[in-house]
């Protein structure tokens, strides 16, 4: 959702707010804006569109001022414009947001009575009747620290805000209560950031606000207090995150240069838990022994929820304990009980999604040991989980996620491995061969890659449909459910994924003389009942586009000509889904391209969903 930097610096603070912003951008794009401190007033720039827009205005119009604010929207009040864009101001305090202040209304009401009438809104959103409050008690002659201390205990909703206050140069106030915001400690100089990516080139050391932290930032530190107002300490960490320049390299698009990233980072995730040597897993400690797990209880949203369901074929079949998959938005208000020593998992690449981050404090609730799988290990889904899986997927800024799924899915093998290991559900030759079919992904990852053009050119035979189907069974079904989504949320192409044998059940009703279906059927237990289905599909005009290995093409050739295939290594159907969704990731992207879409921030989405 919306990126967030604040800097009470040094020197003029407005290049380091534009450049915060830019590390940002993949939070929210429909909008940006700066505010920044002088002797006179408060000065703001703000433009509609990508964040190249506000640049220009800025170099249009320069304004500049050492203790500024910036912000980059996803707009939920209000449409994307420039009245909409943060900050929101008053002449006494400006504020950016990130969230959603759900009393909002309430509140504008209450402030035009106590105003009789007097205050002037001029956007659409919740955002800024939190200033105005603010400065109808800076009016009464209240300090900064006071006025916030009247207002914050009236917002309900979630929001991490940042603010600065005409004529104290030397302050800023940050609050965190459902999104995450962090302090930046430099040397002389103090700065808020939504994350530590925007933060990384002004300085490494970092302080996570807890929910209901709010802090006062001064050059000499900071005082960080809970919704109370009494004092808390919190912990300065060192982030691992890199202040380097993040850039696509030679790719037109980071989408591309994530998917090409997957060889590398998969296994760099597979180095953290696989010994090629004596071909086994060694995971961290779980929160539980793996004997007493009940249940697991997997939890997620999007392409993360698509991973868990690849897991629950895992663990059900390798370690034997049943799984339960569930989106975040459904867990969190379904109230469903949860057994007596559960493993409660959440996966999760930001680590902040709100839904899936409120399900695992409903599953604190319901006593359950909770373990994660996150990209970002700062993340607040990290920091209140009992233990942490790491992918090693290293920032991911393409909105579609790529690499992080392919790295989730890596870990999730190998603690499905880790659990059958410590149930006695796998025996030693079973775990060496699992190991070594995984050892092999990066380099299989690689060898997908060299598909790429042949790939190119079948976007071409598909990108002009009005609907795409994507099929599998197993767990090649839930990598149909990603295929299908990973091409509508950047092409704009209406796809939906099917378990292959559901399909005689209602869709096959939508299958026609050309309509595209891509059939993912690695040589499996239920490659057979796939190519059945594959029967069904050309029989009725749809032109199926066939993902197998050589084996599963020559014989699928045998029975009916699928329009294309594109053959995969011949792996061990264990680590299959891992390497079948590049294939699915190139052709949505081409696609894309074709389209004219913009690949890597497509329209009304963003990276990390921190609001319901
Ligand atoms: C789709 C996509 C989203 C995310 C989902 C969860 O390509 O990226 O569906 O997977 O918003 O995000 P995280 O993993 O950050 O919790």
């Amino acid at each position: 959702m919306c990126g967030i930097i604040g800097i009470l610096g040094k020197q003029d603070a407005v290049p380091h707010l534009v450049d915060g912003l830019r590390r940002l951008e993949y939070r929210g794009y429909d909008s940006a804006g700066i505010a920044v401190l002088n002797d006179h007033a408060i000065e703001r720039r703000r433009a509609k569109g990508k964040l190249d827009n506000l640049a220009a205005e800025v170099d249009q119009h320069p304004i500049s001022g050492q203790v500024g604010i910036g912000h980059t929207r996803w707009a939920t009040h209000g449409v994307p414009s420039e009245n909409n864009a943060h900050p929101h101001m008053t002449d006494k305090v400006a504020i950016v947001h990130n969230g959603i202040i759900e009393n909002y209304l309430d509140l504008r009401e209450e402030l035009s009575e106590k105003t009789n009438g007097s205050v002037e809104f001029t956007s659409d959103t919740d955002t800024e009747v939190v200033a105005h409050m603010v400065g109808y008690y800076l009016d009464q002659g209240m300090s900064p620290k006071d006025a916030v201390t009247e207002v914050l205990p009236r917002l309900e909703g979630a929001f991490g805000f940042v603010m600065i206050f005409h004529g104290h140069e030397d302050l800023m106030v940050g609050a965190r209560q459902g999104s995450p915001l962090a302090i930046g400690y430099g040397e002389g100089e103090m700065f808020f950031g939504s994350d530590a990516l925007a933060l990384a080139p002004l300085t490494r050391r970092i302080c996570y606000l807890k929910e209901g932290d709010w802090a006062v930032i001064t050059p000499e530190g900071a005082d960080i207090m809970d919704m109370q107002g009494n004092p808390v300490e919190r912990e300065i960490v060192q982030t691992a995150v890199s202040g380097a320049t993040i850039g696509k390299g030679n790719y037109r698009h980071f989408m591309l240069k994530e998917i090409y990233e997957q060889p590398t980072v998969i296994g760099d995730t597979l180095t953290t838990v696989l010994n090629p040597a004596s071909q086994t897993i060694t995971m961290p400690p779980l929160p539980v022994n793996a004997k007493n797990i009940t249940k697991v209880t997997a939890t997620a949203c999007g392409t993360a929820y698509y991973a868990c369901m690849v897991a629950k074929y895992w663990v059900e079949q390798l370690a034997r304990i049943p799984m339960e998959t569930d989106i975040g938005s459904e867990l969190r208000y379904r109230g469903t009980p949860l057994p007596e020593d559960g493993l409660a998992l959440f996966v999760s690449q930001s680590g902040e999604t709100m839904d899936t981050l409120e399900s695992l404090r409903y599953a604190r609730q319901e006593k359950q040991n909770i373990l994660s799988v996150v990209n970002v290990p700062e993340s607040t889904v990290a920091r209140e989980s009992d233990a942490v899986l790491l992918t090693q997927a290293g920032p991911e800024i393409g909105v579609a996620s790529t690499k992080a799924f392919t790295t989730q899915l890596t870990i999730l093998a190998c603690m499905a491995i880790g659990l059958a290991k410590e149930r006695g559900t796998l025996d030693a030759k079973r775990e060496a061969e699992l190991a070594s079919a995984l050892a092999e992904v990066p380099g299989r990852a690689a060898e997908v890659l060299n598909h790429d053009e042949h790939i190119a050119e079948i976007a071409k035979t598909i990108s002009e449909a009005r609907d795409i189907f994507y099929m599998g069974r197993g767990t090649a079904y839930p990598i149909a459910l990603e295929g299908a989504l990973k091409l509508k949320e950047i092409s704009y192409i209406h796809a939906e994924g099917y378990a292959a044998g559901e399909m005689k059940h209602g869709p096959l009703a939508l299958i026609e003389d050309d309509v595209p279906i891509i059939m993912i059927a690695p040589s499996d237990d239920l490659f057979d009942k796939t190519a059945s289905n594959v029967q069904e599909m050309v029989a009725r005009g749809g032109r199926v586009i066939f993902i197998s290995d050589k084996k599963g093409i020559a014989k699928m050739r045998r029975m009916a000509e699928p329009a294309a295939c594109i053959e995969m290594p011949d792996v061990d159907p264990f680590v299959a889904p891992i390497l079948y969704s590049i294939p699915i990731q190139l052709l949505a992207y081409h696609v894309a391209v074709l389209k004219g879409t913009d690949v890597d921030q497509p329209r009304n989405l963003a990276k990390s969903v921190t609001v319901e």
